[in-house]
């Protein structure tokens, strides 16, 4: 197939949009603000065409673009899926397997002021089979965080979800789901070889946010959350996690941080997907 450059596609793109948005405003001449969905190449644009808002006078438009790399073809799922998720996971492959570590740290909010703890942790990263919503396509891993303290038998923190990478966007989406009662969707783009990944969720976003129990968005509100992950040439990585907390009574938000290094106690397994394709072969 015949490839373009950044700059013809570009400029495909904005031909296109100039095009739609000349025609809209035509069509619209007696009418309100108006959003359509044009095809350019490879990338859906939204254009958003507002007569009211324009300084200019009522013949005049103001007009955004949101480039979207979404076929509108919602419902055809891709023919070439490898089934292989190791082999596409992109930057979370460095994760896949157990890891542990014993000098996790926690800052919590407590009644006397922060806390500070020093955790245990284990985490497993099982790769899990490749996902489609129609055409976007995530191969990803199934995770369970388990942390524990020296001074108490009875679990410090747990939490369950997906880490999740789209090849076709560099889209990295973390799930977390934390048995107080608490669940979110934080996201990021990242290369394949990216050495760091940064994930957010905000409250009160639809898209990638956090939702949690009536009793926690009042006594505890999350207000945002970021990870970062950082990878290290000797083979461990690290993680700092960021939560914002607006604690009841208290004017100024409360940084809950959590961060640790971790180190590989078990390998890798591939996806059942997988592990069914290399039994047919050896069988
Ligand atoms: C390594 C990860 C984490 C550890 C070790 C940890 C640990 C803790 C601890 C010890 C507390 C105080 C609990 C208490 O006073 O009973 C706490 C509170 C809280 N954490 Fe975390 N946390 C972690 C990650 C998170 C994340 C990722 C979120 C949300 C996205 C979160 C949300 C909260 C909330 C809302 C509270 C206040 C509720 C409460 O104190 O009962 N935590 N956390």
């Amino acid at each position: 197939m015949a490839r373009f450059s950044r700059r013809r596609r570009r400029a495909a793109i904005i031909r296109t949009f100039n095009n739609a948005v000349c025609w809209k405003a035509w069509a619209e001449m007696g009418g309100v603000d108006t959003n359509v969905w044009v095809r350019a190449g490879r990338w859906s644009v939204l254009l958003i065409a507002s007569r009211a808002a324009h300084p200019r006078g009522s013949r005049s438009f103001s007009r955004t673009a949101i480039m979207i790399p979404a076929p509108r073809d919602i419902f055809t799922e891709p023919s070439d899926v490898d089934p292989d998720t190791l082999a596409n996971l992109g930057p979370l492959r460095p994760l896949a397997g157990r890891w542990r570590a014993r000098k996790g740290v926690d800052m919590a909010p407590k009644p006397e002021g922060p806390e500070r703890r020093v955790f245990i942790e284990t985490i497993d990263f099982q790769a899990i089979d490749p996902q489609a919503n129609g055409p976007q396509l995530f191969y990803g891993l199934r995770y369970h965080i388990h942390i524990t303290t020296e001074e108490e038998d009875i679990t410090f923190h747990d939490q369950v979800g997906y880490w999740l990478w789209e090849p076709a966007t560099g889209l990295v989406l973390q799930t977390i789901a934390i048995p107080r009662g608490q669940v979110a969707i934080a996201s990021g783009i990242a290369k394949p070889d990216a050495k760091e990944i940064v994930v957010t969720a905000k409250r009160g976003e639809t898209e990638y946010g956090i939702c949690s129990t009536t009793f926690l968005d009042q006594a505890f509100r999350t207000d945002s959350y970021q990870i970062t992950l950082s990878f290290h040439d000797n083979g461990t990585w690290s993680y700092v996690t960021d939560t914002e907390l607006m604690v009841e009574g208290h004017d100024a938000p409360f940084p809950h941080q959590d961060r640790n290094t971790l180190h590989r106690v078990g390998e890798a397994h591939p996806n059942p997907w997988a592990a069914i394709v290399a039994r047919r072969k050896t069988a």
